[in-house]
């Protein structure tokens, strides 16, 4: 059982997006702490709402259950607000907060394993940052047993100094947490009761509180402000390179690439420099994409096809072989294989009101600046002569050759 805090209004991120909708590699913030949760095997997840629920309720699945903090004070009531749903159960409830995308599912799965080894009530993830500040610190005793979380506001010159934070992940048993929620004061700076209160109640309580340190302190960042979206956008951009990397993808300047975290590429393709490929895009073997390619949401990539400067592709298919070596813009089209899309070349998807399809057969051949007025159908080995304007409606025959402006299909020789 699982809860997801994330009903918080996200104010340092000054916008009028909830904090946890903001994206992270094409996804919403929530998604990827969605995923961590899954991926670690909770049975039941809870996501707590607030701010702008509706908005959020929007993307999370069926299987989510969300409920809402009416009034939003603080993270030890965000928790608080669930007890119902607890009722009838007696194990352990992982706590997450929704802003903490970078996490690691193993590291989820160590906490719960350390909790159940060790047998403490409650076992919280912590990381060492250079830079601490705004986290709440993790006051240890002598014996190094980790007896409370300091709040910045209510830290210490002293305790500022720690570099042992709080990451908001937490494992804790049923009863424990809930009797102790109870127990949290209203923080008088903040006006606000924080979760991380338990700590020191269960600590005072004598009950066993373990810690588990993040191997990766990167893991650790929450995003509170745009400065943390954005270094949590190279953590996470870097981490997916390096996996396709080592799965036999070559990338060639991992500074100046963008591949959004849901992308597959399969082994020997290559993807050159200044390229963007968003989510949800699959690109098969032996490619060549960019350099300066989009290849944008939706979009399905053969093996062996070539993508060049300036093309953009989205929710398209492209069969294998195909070629698309420079400038053009392919949009709701469907290619078979071995097609060739010459220079200039654009599918004019979009006619103000829908987005309409472009059908273009195996081997056939698109001549430079033709422009495919959606919906069309070019015909399998079929041609198109160089600026041809193949308009709304037009089926060209498989090997028939088309041309001019109104594009005219050419009579059959012979
Ligand atoms: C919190 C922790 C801090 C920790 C840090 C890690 C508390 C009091 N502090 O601070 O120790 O180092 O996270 O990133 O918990 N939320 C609600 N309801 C509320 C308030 C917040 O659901 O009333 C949610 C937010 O949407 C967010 C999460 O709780 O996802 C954490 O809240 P946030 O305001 O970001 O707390 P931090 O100041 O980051
Ligand atoms: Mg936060």
């Amino acid at each position: 059982m699982t809860i997801i805090l994330a009903a918080g209004k996200g104010t340092r991120m000054k916008s009028r997006v909830p904090k946890v909708l903001h994206a992270l590699c094409g996804r919403p913030l929530i998604q990827h702490v969605l995923d961590v949760v899954h991926a670690a095997g909770s049975l039941k997840t809870f996501v707590v709402l607030g701010h702008q629920s509706d908005r959020v309720r929007e993307v999370l699945g069926p299987d989510i259950v969300a409920y809402e903090q009416k009034e939003l004070l603080g993270t030890a009531d965000a928790v608080r607000q669930g007890e119902p749903f607890f009722r009838d159960y007696n194990g352990d409830i992982l706590i997450l907060c929704g802003d903490t995308p970078l996490l690691r599912k193993e590291t989820v799965r160590s906490i719960i394993r350390r909790h159940k080894r060790t047998g403490a009530v409650c076992t919280f993830l912590t990381a060492s940052l250079e830079d601490s500040r705004g986290y709440g610190r993790v006051i240890r005793n002598d014996s190094g047993v980790a007896v409370a979380i300091r709040e910045e506001k209510d830290a210490t010159l002293e305790e500022k100094k720690i570099r042992e934070i709080n990451v908001g992940v937490y494992c804790v048993r049923k009863e424990a947490l809930f009797s102790s929620l109870r127990k949290v004061p209203l923080n008088a700076k903040k006006k606000e009761y924080y979760l991380t209160d338990v700590v020191a109640i269960l600590a005072q309580s004598g009950a066993k509180v373990e810690t588990v340190g993040a191997q990766d302190a990167l893991e650790g960042v929450g995003i509170n402000s745009r400065e943390d979206l954005a270094v949590a956008e190279r953590v996470l951009r870097l981490r997916v390179l390096k996996k396709l990397m080592l799965s036999g993808v070559t990338i060639i300047d991992p500074n100046t690439t963008y591949i959004d975290d849901t992308v597959r590429v399969g082994p020997d393709t290559i993807i050159r420099p200044c390229t963007v490929i968003e989510s949800n895009v699959t690109i098969g073997t032996q490619c060549v994409i960019g350099p300066f390619a989009r290849i944008r949401p939706g979009t399905k990539i053969g093996n062996r096809v070539e993508i060049g400067n300036f093309a953009e592709v989205s929710r398209s298919v492209m069969g294998d072989q195909c070629f698309m070596k420079h400038f053009s813009f392919l949009g709701d089209a469907r290619l078979g294989r071995g097609v060739n899309i010459g220079a200039g070349v654009v599918t004019a998807n979009y006619d103000g009101k829908n987005k309409n399809r472009t059908r273009v057969g195996a081997r056939a051949f698109v001549g430079s600046d033709s422009i495919l007025v959606a919906p069309v159908e070019i015909g399998a080995g079929a041609m198109t002569g160089a600026g041809c304007v193949v308009t709304r409606g037009t089926k060209v025959p498989s090997g028939r050759v088309i041309v001019g402006v109104p594009g005219r299909i050419r009579e059959k020789k012979g």
